[in-house]
């Protein structure tokens, strides 16, 4: 009997997810290049609910039409490569998922060159790791709307569900999808960086050692600061080394690596001018923690300060921290979603934000307490100009941002870096102000390059230039 629906790619993600499709009732076909993968996946799946095929020709002829084939590959060419093999095989009306994490305008070019041969292409976000696969991701389809049709009941059966409902929605057409996954690392890259900071700070300036910040964590955790992430630092905090005892984490050498979405939300937010310097600010702390070899030398020349902090300091570091590390955080999510707003405007998607943080309550890796509100903010006020001026987070913001100044100048002045917390508080510290300088930035490009300049005080008078070196 032809199966319902296909995967392609059993990784670990694509084996997951198959495997979560056949426990929803679905009859699955995988395929994979090598056989020994799909006889693991096989072998993990007791009631041989799915069938396996290590012939590309066998996998689409053994599928039910019209065909829904998920493709779960490396994303770039080898999708391109993949699509390519499956074209001659596939009858019009057949829809093919790619639900890597690929570049949201391939999957724009992709979706049309599907839709010129009489296909369906939908660029499918997903979130939740292996775990979040195998039990319920947080799924960010896009592409047509009848093609998503064709695929909902299978992803909506797959899909995590939160409090607020399931955590899949049509995020809308094109590279609606891909784009707000790609943000959603992004935003997953600054989370990761601020817990990071604050591990150091609490660690390297207080000297809690890593059984006291998981107590810490954990308490944090049971409250507003709640989220996936946190719960993750903790266990692995928690975590000992097998071999020698100690914290595993000590063992752990510290260059961070990244497969590359982190830094296309930084790239796609320069070409639609909009500052995510939170997310930039993570995406650089990888680059700089991997020149190790750098920094061990420049440690010998460039020293700092001897860390002593004043007893009120260490007193009040964890509260100023448990502040600093939630109003951060709301103000990273604040830029991920200005910018998922942006795209969505320049490309007409027409995506709800409200949505998004909808879908994302569950499943994803960013999922976090701060999500309700943050829904919330955007359902009552859909064309927030900003989360950060929201009724719900502008007082929050206000209440802790004396805290996570002193948390941000305490750590400066003992020499400790916390690049995020504090583009952060200067994002928020910027975007408040009713004068920024500038006005001498014009200045000087007026009167270096003849660049031209408003007055304040002629509004009408249009750009005009001076004389400024005479
Ligand atoms: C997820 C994760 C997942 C992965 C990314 C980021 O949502 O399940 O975001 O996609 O962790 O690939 O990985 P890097 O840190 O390696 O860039």
């Amino acid at each position: 009997k032809p199966a319902q629906f296909g995967v392609a790619g059993m990784g670990v993600m694509g084996a997951s997810l198959a495997l979560n499709i056949a426990d929803h009732g679905f009859s699955v076909a995988v395929w994979d290049r090598h056989p020994e993968s799909i006889q693991k996946v096989q072998q993990a799946n007791p009631k041989q609910a799915l069938q396996g095929f290590p012939e590309l020709e066998k996998f689409v002829a053994g599928l039910e039409r019209p065909r829904r084939i998920l493709l779960m590959i490396t994303a770039g060419a080898p999708v391109d490569e993949m699509m390519g093999r499956l074209f001659p095989l596939l009858s019009p009306g057949d829809v093919i998922m790619d639900a890597g994490n690929s570049w949201y305008l391939d999957t724009r070019r992709r979706e049309a060159l599907c839709k010129e041969k009489g296909f369906h292409f939908l660029g499918i976000g997903v979130s939740g790791g292996e775990e979040g696969a195998r039990n319920g991701p947080s799924i960010m389809p896009g592409g047509p709307k009848d093609a998503y049709a064709l695929v909902q009941p299978v992803l909506e059966a797959i899909a995590a569900r939160s409090e607020e409902g399931l955590c899949v929605t049509h995020v809308g057409p094109e590279g609606a999808g891909h784009f707000v996954k790609m943000v959603h690392n992004g935003i997953e890259y600054a989370d990761m960086q601020l817990l990071a900071e604050t591990y150091d700070v609490l660690h390297r300036g207080l000297g809690l050692d890593t059984a006291t910040l998981a107590d810490l964590f954990s308490k944090w955790n049971e409250g507003i600061a709640e989220s996936f992430l946190l719960e993750t630092t903790i266990k692995v905090l928690r975590k000992r080394d097998p071999e020698t005892g100690k914290p595993l984490v000590d063992m752990v050498l510290d260059k961070a690596g990244q497969k590359g979405t982190g830094k296309w939300t930084v790239q796609v937010a320069l070409d639609l001018g909009v500052p995510v310097p939170s997310i930039a600010s993570a995406l650089d702390a990888r680059n700089l923690s991997s020149r190790k070899d750098e920094r061990v030398a420049a440690s010998k020349k460039l020293h700092g300060p001897a860390i002593s902090l004043s007893s009120e300091e260490k007193k009040e570091l964890a509260q100023w921290a448990h502040d600093a590390l939630y109003a951060a955080r709301v103000v990273t999510y604040a830029q991920g979603m200005r910018l998922i707003q942006a795209a969505s405007d320049e490309y007409k998607w027409g995506v709800s934000l409200a949505e998004m943080a909808r879908i994302w309550r569950g499943g994803c890796i960013i999922r976090a307490k701060l999500l309700t509100p943050l829904r919330e903010a955007f359902k009552q006020q859909p064309t927030l100009p900003n989360l950060m001026v929201s009724e719900a987070f502008a007082p929050v913001l206000e209440k802790m941002a004396p805290a996570w100044r002193k948390f941000v100048g305490a750590a400066t002045m003992a020499g400790i870096p916390v690049p995020v917390f504090s583009s952060s508080l200067a994002y928020m510290d910027s975007y408040r102000s009713p004068e920024l300088p500038q006005n001498l930035t014009q200045a000087q490009r007026d009167a270096f390059g003849a660049h031209t300049y408003q007055r304040r005080d002629k509004p009408d008078a249009g750009f005009v230039h001076s004389d400024w070196l005479k």
